[in-house]
């Protein structure tokens, strides 16, 4: 299975503030639904719970968190306990890909571990207490980049850049 971040970050790698969102942007919503539609999500408790303590439908929603019991049963959730935990089971349901979807603090904890970064560079440098890594060039290369143009619904340009962890890297 191959594990994926998606994030959406400013210029200056803000991702959030205050437990939420900086910024309303539907393209970028639309691609995140897009990619991440029908396959496991893997979540943070802070994230679970800045997107309105529900389950995103149509993905197998993974949360972590170290509370024993935070969530009773749940059809659509599965919490887990540390992000190996998640991991284990994602891989469970056999699907090829799993993502990470973000905040702060699990991005910087699976980064290394990714094969595969999907990063909506926000055109704009913004306040906020929570921030996406700097992406290490020495792990990663850019695949692919698509700008897609602020407008009338998307306050920002959005550069949709895919990194891949390199085949080689030097010792
Ligand atoms: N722009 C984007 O693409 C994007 C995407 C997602 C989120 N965000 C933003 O990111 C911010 C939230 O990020 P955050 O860094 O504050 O929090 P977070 O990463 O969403 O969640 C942190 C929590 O996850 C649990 N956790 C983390 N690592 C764990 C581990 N190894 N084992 C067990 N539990 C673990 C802990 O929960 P417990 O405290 O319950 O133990 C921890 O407090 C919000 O502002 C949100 O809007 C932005």
């Amino acid at each position: 299975m191959k594990l994926s971040i998606i994030v959406a970050a400013a210029e200056n790698n803000v991702i959030g503030k205050s437990n939420q969102m900086v910024w309303y942007l539907p393209e970028d919503f639309r691609f995140f639904k897009n990619s991440t539609w029908g396959l496991p999500l893997i979540m943070g408790r802070k994230t679970y719970e800045a997107m309105g303590a529900k389950n995103l439908a149509g993905r197998f929603n993974i949360i972590i968190t170290r509370q024993k019991g935070y969530l009773k049963e749940h059809p659509d959730i599965q919490t887990a306990g540390s992000l190996a935990e998640a991991i284990d089971l994602a891989k469970q349901t056999d699907a090829k890909e799993a993502f990470i979807g973000g905040g702060g603090q699990l991005y910087a904890e699976s980064i290394l571990l990714c094969d595969k970064i999907y990063i909506t560079r926000v055109k704009a440098i913004l306040e906020g207490d929570a921030f996406f890594p700097e992406i290490p060039g020495d792990v990663f290369e850019l695949t692919h980049s698509r700008i897609v143009p602020a407008d009338e619904k998307n306050a920002y340009s959005m550069d949709f850049q895919t990194w891949e962890k390199k085949k080689h890297i030097s010792p």
